[in-house]
């Protein structure tokens, strides 16, 4: 028996339950939301999906969290999302209250889970998660750089004219402005990418990328959510599968890289146990300078939430 759930059946929340049932390796998927009924109806919804899609992935949903009892992974996404001319620090203490009393009550009903954040601002929610949940560091990570690789991929595709299937990429730091893309470690079926792009066209790239989250905000009015749901789902789907994918994702950095007690995006191997192990990088003095800005970046809010006293 499988079980994730998703906190906030939200945009991003819904979505990610929606990629996860049609990969049919869940028995259930429980979507929870302070909206119950908007939980219960789209859980019912994505059930209904099931003939037409061919799944067998079961959905439930609502405000009750003895519906999550036993769960192997969740996935918060619940929170408010930026609206335009929002930083992700905005959102720092409104969202912090709901991801601690969420990750309580998840922790009421489930011994041992593998959580995934979403929330935002992403590497500090994922601190505040970590801190409530009592679990294991290996077993809380947050979901940003799947998706922020994931936008400077389909640049890149977009901008070669070729699939983003073939683009690998990795970055590392804080989820904002601060991230720090990592373009010679950046390959189009194994031809470094810059072989194949004018070094401005690749920087003007990575500056797009890392404001791809508020283009899209100034476009929608609200955050995006089909690549972040499907990002966070793709992440649940290579923990359960047990793939040892490497991805960059947000962990608690202690020692590596010269950073001690950190949440903040790395690129690590995924499994069943959750951050299986933390890949250490060989970064060149440019490239480790500006991780340390992004990861006092994200100390600077952290600080401001440990004086809340929030958890
Ligand atoms: P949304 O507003 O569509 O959904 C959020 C849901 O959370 C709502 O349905 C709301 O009722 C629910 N919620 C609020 N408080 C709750 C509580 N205490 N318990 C349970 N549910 C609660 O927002 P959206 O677009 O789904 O975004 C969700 C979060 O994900 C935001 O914080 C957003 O900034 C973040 N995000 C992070 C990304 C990343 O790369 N890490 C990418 C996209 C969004
Ligand atoms: C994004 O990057 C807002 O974090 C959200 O789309």
């Amino acid at each position: 028996m499988s079980k994730v759930t998703v906190v906030g059946a939200g945009n991003v929340g819904a979505t990610c339950a929606n990629v996860l049932a049609h990969e049919d390796i869940f028995n259930e998927v429980v979507l929870i939301d302070i909206q119950g009924n908007m939980a219960k109806g789209k859980a019912l919804d994505t059930w209904q999906q099931a003939p037409v899609d061919s799944y067998s992935t079961r959905l439930t949903g609502g405000d009750d969290y003895a519906l999550t009892a036993n769960s192997d992974i969740v996935v918060i996404t619940a929170g408010v999302p930026r609206k335009p001319g929002m930083s992700r620090d905005d959102l720092i203490a409104t969202n912090a209250k709901i991801v601690v009393s969420v990750t309580q009550n998840i922790m009421k009903y489930s011994k041992n889970p593998i959580i995934i954040v979403v929330s935002n601002p992403l590497d500090v929610m994922t601190y505040a998660c970590w801190r409530a949940s009592g679990l294991s560091d290996k077993r809380v990570l947050g979901m940003a750089g799947v998706l922020d690789t994931a936008r400077y991929r389909a640049f890149l595709a977009e901008e070669l004219n070729c699939s983003p299937k073939d683009i690998q990429a990795m970055l590392m730091g804080g989820h904002g402005d601060t991230m720090v893309p990592l373009p010679r470690y950046t390959t189009v079926s194994g031809i470094p990418v810059t072989e194949l792009i004018r070094k401005d066209k690749l920087e003007a790239i990575i500056e797009r990328t890392k404001f791809g989250g508020g283009e899209l905000v100034n476009l929608m009015g609200t955050s995006a959510w089909y690549a972040p749901g499907a990002a966070a789902a793709q992440m649940a789907i290579s923990i359960w599968k047990d793939e040892k994918r490497i991805v960059p994702a947000c962990v608690r950095l202690n020692g590596q890289y010269k950073l001690k007690d950190i949440f903040v995006g790395a690129p690590v191997k995924l499994g069943r146990k959750g951050v299986q192990e933390i890949i250490k990088l060989r970064l060149k003095k440019d490239e480790q300078e500006l991780l340390n800005k992004s990861a006092a970046a994200v100390q600077e809010i952290v600080d401001a939430l440990n004086g809340m006293n929030l958890i």
